[in-house]
């Protein structure tokens, strides 16, 4: 699309000369919007260098003192002019441009500029970052906006929006700086991939929700397994935390060759949940009844219909100190009955129990936005004609999206790819994160640079592509130079603030993390075999 030579030459000069100031406050100020059919600017604010930036909405919040000067750029795009809809979007403008773009995406049904990685990815390393609030305001649970049958809206949310913004903000981008981004780039944790092959040279994308209607289904399926709390097959916090976490360590900690409270790949943990039975008198708040290790076996278990057709994965054993959180915290559960209720069946009175299996054929047939995004022939993007690079990564320990769902994707990209005599691992890579939870957190080394995890005080320990997973995808894109391992850092408490525990390699799929003796806080220490 660019990579002109002069846009390779100016990319060239603006790494050699790191400090060239491509904006300003001036430059800023007299901004002014190239005609853009349905664009019409609504902001432009200079923030000095180390200026407080404190912005809040539904969906995101930053509130920091630590970035360089950047322009930001606030715009309203028309969706679709008949039916008068529009979506928010912003574009940060560093003065120090790395001469690179940066689309950031959101999480479950959200609509919210994400503003802490424009801030805290985006500007901080340089790139010119644009994000959307997909045409609604709204948190990651609420799916009231859709209506139900508000379908501009869910088109915007599901595609629209994102691909409105990208193409408006490139263009802003070319103006602001007076030239054209040299490559483009995607980075978004619980969001689907994109379906504009054009769009991004390269993409990031954590524990993705992009089959929808399965996921949906799973999380009822988990849901009505162990809820509501008055039912006997509920399973606490503290059955979770204290009876059947320390178990699944005593079966399964060793199996990687460290007992270090972090399973490094759950697929070869058999856990037996049946050593927790209560014994006649045993106090409940440390073993599990009968009722109680049935649930456990069918959401440890990979979800097929009752016709065997493979639904979604399981929960992996080692999760469950964040398995409560996504149960009785009720955060996936708000999401599928919005689903739903607002966009699938169009009936806000349905509630999960209501469940059956034509559901699931409903939720694939309707595809609200195309959600279903689970096309294994990705050539349009990966394929000569365009060369565009993906680098995948999911948590072992997701209590949202079963990590199972980033391999099976994985696995079916792989296998069509195969058909047609071509090695994924030319463009597509994936790496399991131990321990991790939904796209950050939980335990073991997590913090390498993914969506919202500097946000969430887990930046990466630095911005080299041996840490930071989008500075590896720009080595891969632009030098040819894939990563075939990362190597991410633990802070204590998940907080840089507390200091650094350890750093460990990152795997890539399908291998797997194994001790190989020494110190465990060494990364040589450990080898993916
Ligand atoms: C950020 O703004 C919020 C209100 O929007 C305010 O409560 C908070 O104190 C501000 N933070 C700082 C550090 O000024
Ligand atoms: C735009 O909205 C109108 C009115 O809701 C609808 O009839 C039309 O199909 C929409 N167009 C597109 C391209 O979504
Ligand atoms: C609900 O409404 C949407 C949008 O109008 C439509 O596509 C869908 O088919 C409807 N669902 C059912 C079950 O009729
Ligand atoms: C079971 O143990 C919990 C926690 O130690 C305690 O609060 C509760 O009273 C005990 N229940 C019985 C019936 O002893
Ligand atoms: C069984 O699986 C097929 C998909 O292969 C599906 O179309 C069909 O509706 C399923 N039957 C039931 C009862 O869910
Ligand atoms: C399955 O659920 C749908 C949606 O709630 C309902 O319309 C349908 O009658 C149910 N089918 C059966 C066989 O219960
Ligand atoms: C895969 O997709 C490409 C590009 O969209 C298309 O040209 C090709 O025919 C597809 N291959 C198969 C086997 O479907
Ligand atoms: C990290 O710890 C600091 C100091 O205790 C605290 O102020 C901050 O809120 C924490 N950050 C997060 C994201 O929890
Ligand atoms: C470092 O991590 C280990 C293993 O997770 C943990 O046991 C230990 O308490 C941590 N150290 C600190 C200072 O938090």
């Amino acid at each position: 699309m660019f990579g002109s030579a002069s846009s390779l030459h100016w990319l060239f000069l603006g790494l050699l000369h790191a400090n060239i100031v491509l904006g300003s406050a001036s430059q800023c100020a007299s901004f002014e919007l190239p005609d853009l059919e349905g664009v019409v600017l609504t902001g432009k604010t200079y923030f000095k260098a180390k200026a407080r930036v404190n912005i809040t909405n539904l969906y995101s919040a930053i509130d920091t003192d630590t970035l360089p000067a950047f322009c930001r750029v606030e715009l309203v795009i028309t969706t679709n002019a008949t039916a008068k809809s529009s979506a928010n979007t912003e574009v940060w403008l560093p003065d120090d441009w790395n001469g690179r773009f940066l689309g950031t995406g959101q999480g479950g049904l959200a609509g919210g500029v994400t503003v802490a990685d424009l801030g805290l990815i985006a500007v901080q390393q340089g790139f010119a970052g644009v994000s959307t609030d997909t045409g609604h305001s709204s948190t990651s649970t609420d799916g009231s906006w859709a209506g139900p049958g508000n379908d501009n809206a869910i088109i915007d949310f599901g595609w629209r929006a994102l691909h409105l913004s990208v193409v408006a903000g490139k263009e802003v981008v070319r103006s602001y700086y007076d030239r054209s981004a040299a490559k483009s780039y995607y980075i978004g944790c619980s969001t689907e991939m994109q379906m504009f092959p054009d769009d991004f040279d390269g993409i990031v994308v954590g524990s993705p929700a992009n089959w929808m209607s399965h996921l949906m289904s799973w999380s009822i399926h988990i849901s009505l397994n162990v809820l509501p709390p008055a039912s006997p097959s509920f399973i606490n916090p503290t059955q979770w935390n204290d009876v059947i976490h320390p178990e699944v360590l005593r079966q399964c900690d060793s199996i990687d060759g460290l007992a270090d409270g972090i399973i490094n790949d759950p697929r070869l943990c058999p856990f037996r949940p049946e050593t927790l039975a209560c014994s006649p008198g045993q106090n409940t708040s440390t073993c599990l009844t009968l009722v109680q290790i049935h649930a456990l076996h069918r959401i440890f278990t990979t979800y097929f219909e009752a016709n065997q057709t493979y639904v979604f994965g399981p929960y992996y054993p080692g999760g469950e100190a964040a398995y409560p959180d996504g149960l009785v915290g009720a955060v996936s559960f708000a999401i599928p009955q919005d689903w739903a209720q607002f966009f699938v069946l169009n009936d806000t009175e349905w509630t999960m129990d209501l469940y059956n299996a034509s559901v699931l054929r409903l939720m694939e047939e309707v595809n609200p936005g195309q959600a279903d995004a689970i096309e294994s022939n990705i050539t349009a993007f990966t394929g000569p004609s365009h060369n565009g690079k993906i680098l995948q990564y999911v948590g072992w320990a997701d209590q949202l999206i079963s990590s199972e769902n980033s391999i099976h994707y994985y696995e079916t990209v792989h296998a069509f790819m195969q058909t047609i005599g071509q090695d994924i691992n030319d463009f597509y890579r994936l790496f399991t994160v131990p321990g991790m939870n939904h796209c950050m957190g939980g335990f073991g080394a997590n913090a390498f640079g993914g969506a919202g995890q500097a946000a969430s005080g887990m930046p990466p320990l630095s911005l080299d592509p041996e840490h930071n997973i989008l500075a590896a995808l720009v080595q891969w894109v632009e030098q040819d130079q894939a990563p075939s391992s990362l190597t991410a850092a633990f802070w204590n408490n998940n907080n840089v603030t507390a200091g650094l525990n350890f750093t460990r390699p990152l795997c890539l799929f399908p291998t797997r993390l194994q001790f190989a003796g020494g110190n465990p806080n060494d990364p040589a220490s450990f080898e993916c075999v």
